[in-house]
């Protein structure tokens, strides 16, 4: 049984140490927002913040996470997060939706280091987070807004 802190509650999670976080999420406990993608830490769909960093879960071991703060798209929450899911609305950024907890996830992790983001820089974050729909530039168009809005806030 390994312990894990996960979106703010500790929860126990009934598999082997070397269980990615990804399967324990959405294998053990039923934490189904965190997307499976490739499993090879290359498209970002299974995006989450471990004490504030954008990682990818399918290739975090869940032994190496006891002690972190996780955060998943199911408990993404704060002014950033909230910014954030306000703008991919107004915008209408997603279109399967399949990637975009990972992208939500990596945005707020960008927004969060760096308040007022150039193109550059949201590319750059955003560069391990793949869009089979393509939804790009909207992802930046939608950043820019929550970051405008957070400012002015
Ligand atoms: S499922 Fe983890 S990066 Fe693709
Ligand atoms: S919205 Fe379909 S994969 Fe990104």
């Amino acid at each position: 049984m390994i312990e894990l802190n996960i979106n703010g509650t500790a929860r126990s999670v009934d598999a082997d140490p070397s269980t990615p976080l990804l399967w324990a999420l959405r294998d053990t406990l039923k934490m189904t927002g965190t997307k499976f993608g490739c499993g090879i830490a290359q498209c970002g769909a299974c995006t989450v913040l471990v004490d504030g960093m954008a990682v990818r879960s399918c290739q975090q071991p869940i032994e190496g996470l006891v002690g972190s703060e996780i955060t998943t798209i199911e408990g993404a929450s704060g002014p950033v997060a909230e910014a954030l899911h306000a703008a991919w609305i107004e915008h209408q950024v997603p279109q399967c939706g399949y990637c975009q907890s990972g992208q939500l996830m990596s945005a707020t992790a960008l927004l969060t280091d760096t308040p007022t983001p150039t193109d550059a820089d949201i590319d750059a974050a955003m560069s391990g987070n793949i869009c089979r729909c393509a939804t790009y530039m909207r992802i930046r168009a939608a950043i820019h807004a929550a970051s405008e809005k957070l400012g002015a806030a």
